[in-house]
């Protein structure tokens, strides 16, 4: 049943898809598509969904309980045809996607990877960007944020030494609302609760 669910719903990129294929995937009337890396239970997703009628969104996430959760949150909204799922990591799809096809994309509170001998583990690195960057449009934003501050430290420093990005934006907790679309997620909550602020990255596709 899930199985079924999901291969309705699913972007498959075993071989590469052009433009068209990939605009095939989402209704008329689409007219941006947004990826989002690593949605956990989906509630950044499917606002984004919600609150922009015009956008397709490819969401990457390998936890099948956080696909359900978002899948069964857009069909009772009724906005599963907007959205479209790779569940598995995100670089298979990166592989898989067509030049420029992207106008925003999203990374928020990535797995951490604390200890020092895990970070080469974490997601967000020169080698994501070098995999992201021709896939989004000249002038698209790429938004991330972490909790963890030498997280936070090691992407702004990748990003500044990567040529396919500026940084647009950083800000802090304390000035969450300065993008009012850009709603809490769980995690970011997770990490208030317990005390931690986050850094938050608005990132430029340079061209
Ligand atoms: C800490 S959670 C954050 C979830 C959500 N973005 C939030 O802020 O609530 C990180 C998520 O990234 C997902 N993830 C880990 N590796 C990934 C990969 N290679 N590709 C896509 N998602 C990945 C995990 O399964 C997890 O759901």
């Amino acid at each position: 049943m899930l199985a079924e669910a999901l291969q309705n719903r699913s972007i498959e990129v075993d071989r590469p898809l052009d433009v068209s294929a990939l605009r095939r995937l989402f209704p008329e009337g689409v007219q941006d598509i947004w990826l989002e890396i690593g949605f956990g239970g989906g509630e950044h997703l499917v606002w984004q969904a919600e609150h922009n009628p015009r956008v397709g969104i490819v969401g990457a996430e390998p936890y099948l309980n956080g696909v359900v959760s978002a899948m069964d949150a857009l069909i009772s909204r009724g906005l599963a045809g907007r959205v479209r799922f790779h569940a598995d990591d995100v670089l298979a799809l990166l592989r898989g996607l067509p030049p420029e096809c992207l106008s925003r994309a999203f990374m928020l509170f990535p797995d951490p990877w604390p200890k020092k001998r895990h970070r080469e583990r974490r997601l967000f690195s020169a080698h994501l960007l070098d995999k992201l960057a021709p896939l989004l449009r000249p002038g698209a934003e790429f938004r991330f944020a972490s909790d963890i501050d030498d997280y936070a430290e090691a992407a702004i420093e990748a990003v500044r030494a990567h040529p396919a990005f500026d940084i647009a934006h950083v800000f802090a907790t304390a000035n969450r609302d300065v993008l009012p679309d850009w709603p809490v997620t769980r995690y970011e909550e997770k990490a208030r609760r317990e005390g931690r602020g986050a850094t938050f990255l608005v990132l430029q596709r340079a061209g």
